[in-house]
């Protein structure tokens, strides 16, 4: 017994299991002092610019240009010219080698991109490299397939490019989104002008370069930087036929209205409140990895973010327990860390609102639970949060909250649940979760949501349209849908 003791003690166990920190190396990326606009090929100097930080110390990155409605006008001067002067009669399969070269491109430079995304964003490292990079490279491998088969996708109805393409997009995914505007334009002949968001430009800035070494002749797609006075600029400019638009359903409302009766083209995805459901004979364990991915992944600044849970009243103590539990092996933390799992909140406006929210929920009455948790003394950060005792009145049941923040409902039937779920002015998508195919056919015809996962949640293929119903938008991007908003049929 004693020489047990004694050989116990000789062994080295560590006691303490929390992670040492893995941090990537920032070496890969070079970031410039400054940057102009990308426009016909070449950099314009900016008069006006701002600086872009990174979120997770508020450390200066780069001056980035605030294009004024002229810096606007010479891209889309640049953009006409490009599509007059050859790219919209190009064969479809010489316009698929640019997008094939840009897939490989951006491939091969995807580490790149993945730091400069979390630098600039406050994503984790393990989302940008696992998710963003590689999804924005496939949806130009996706989009590069169709350029030379359109006819086969429209048959019989002669497929013609719209023009010039408008493109706005926000901060919570800025190369996918990039990627899912930009791929299907050129895959249809059209040209582009894009505006990244005023917190996220930088690997949009860095996207040019690729366009350089692809060799896309000068003007096919043109990057202007700066805040919503230049995304209006894009909207109000008469030379433009499409705008494509991701962000908030206040501001696409106020496109939609000023480009009612313009004859310009347009698709809108918006916000969303989506539901995900739990039904009593769902695996526990594997709903609640679902509810942890649909709402904590990427701060849970995800337009699709799972953000209300329906419990089935009957596992509803078991599951919030576990879910709780799980909670407290999130990692918070810098975004550059390999292990992180929630890393920064995008800027200081969307902290702010989502304190706002959260006060409001705990103001209404419902009960918050937060795992311990060290946050870093600098940069923008945000808890993983679980709200239960939640009416469907309270705000945070109601508005987007667009962080990491869930709301806890309960329900009793099937009938119940379709009836809570849809109940919200948005409608993107869902989450079902249950052993029985049946009644996950018998919901996904029920509710109102553009996507509807069974037994997932946030997964995203090139191949699959995604869009959303009632104030989530409308028209779809990704798969053969995606590719009408850039086409026209008439003679
Ligand atoms: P936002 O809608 O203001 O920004 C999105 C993009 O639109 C940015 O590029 C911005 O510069 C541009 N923009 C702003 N005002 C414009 C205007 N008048 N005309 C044309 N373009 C304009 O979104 P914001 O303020 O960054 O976030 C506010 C809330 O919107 C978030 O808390 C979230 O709830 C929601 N949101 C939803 C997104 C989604 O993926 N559906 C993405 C970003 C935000
Ligand atoms: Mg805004």
């Amino acid at each position: 017994m004693a020489e047990l003791d004694r050989t116990r003690t000789e062994v080295d166990v560590p006691g303490d299991w929390t992670y040492a920190s893995a941090p990537e190396s920032r070496d890969i990326v070079r970031i410039a002092d400054s940057y102009g606009y990308y426009v016909g090929g070449e950099w314009l100097e900016p008069a006006e610019t701002y600086e872009t930080i990174a979120p997770r110390d508020e450390e200066p990155l780069a001056a980035i240009g605030q294009a004024t409605a002229e810096d606007v006008g010479r891209a889309v001067v640049a953009a006409r010219e490009a599509f007059a002067d050859g790219w919209s009669a190009l064969p479809g399969s010489e316009r698929a080698k640019y997008l094939f070269r840009i897939a490989r491109i951006l491939q091969e430079r995807s580490r790149e991109f993945a730091v400069l995304e979390s630098l600039n964003g406050g994503k984790p490292i393990k989302e940008s490299r696992d998710v963003d990079i590689p999804l924005a490279a496939a949806h130009f491998f996706y989009y590069a397939g169709w350029a030379d088969k359109l006819e086969y996708a429209f048959p019989n109805r002669r497929p013609r490019p719209v023009g010039v393409a408008g493109q706005i997009i926000p901060w919570n995914f800025p190369l996918l989104m990039l990627a899912w505007k930009i791929a299907p334009a050129l895959a249809c002949g059209n040209t582009v002008v894009l505006k990244p968001a005023e917190t996220t430009p930088l690997t949009a800035l860095l996207f040019c370069d690729v366009l350089r070494q692809a060799e896309l002749p000068a003007g096919v797609v043109n990057i202007v930087t700066g805040d919503g006075r230049t995304g209006a600029a894009i909207v109000e400019h008469e030379d433009i036929d499409k705008i494509a638009f991701t962000g908030s359903t206040e501001v696409g409302k106020a496109i939609q209205r000023h480009v009612a009766g313009t004859g310009k083209r347009l698709t809108l995805e918006l916000g969303g409140k989506a539901a995900n459901i739990v039904f009593d004979d769902a695996a526990l364990d594997q709903a609640v990895e679902g509810i942890v991915n649909g709402i904590y992944f990427n701060q849970g600044h995800v337009c699709c973010a799972g953000s209300r849970l329906f419990v089935q009243e009957s596992i509803y103590e078991p599951l919030v327990a576990k879910l709780e539990r799980r909670l407290t092996t999130l990692r918070v933390g810098d975004p550059l860390d390999k292990n992180t799992d929630v890393g920064a909140i995008n800027s200081a406006a969307q902290l702010e609102k989502i304190q706002e929210l959260v006060a409001s929920g705990v103001e209404e009455g419902a009960e918050i639970y937060q795992p311990p948790c060290v946050l870093p003394e600098k940069g923008y950060w945000f808890v993983p949060t679980v709200f239960t005792n939640v009416a469907q009145s309270y705000r945070i049941a109601q508005e987007e909250i667009f962080g990491p923040v869930l709301s806890v409902l309960t329900f009793r039937t099937p009938e119940e649940a379709v009836e809570k779920a849809n109940n919200t002015p948005y409608g993107l998508s869902a989450g079902v979760w249950t052993e029985k195919g049946s009644r996950i056919l018998w919901m996904a015809q029920r509710l109102r949501a553009g996507v509807v996962w069974a037994n997932t949640f946030n997964r995203f293929d090139p191949g699959s349209p995604f869009g959303g119903y009632k104030e989530s938008g409308f028209g779809r991007e990704g798969g053969r849908h995606g590719l009408e908003p850039y086409l026209r049929f008439d003679e």
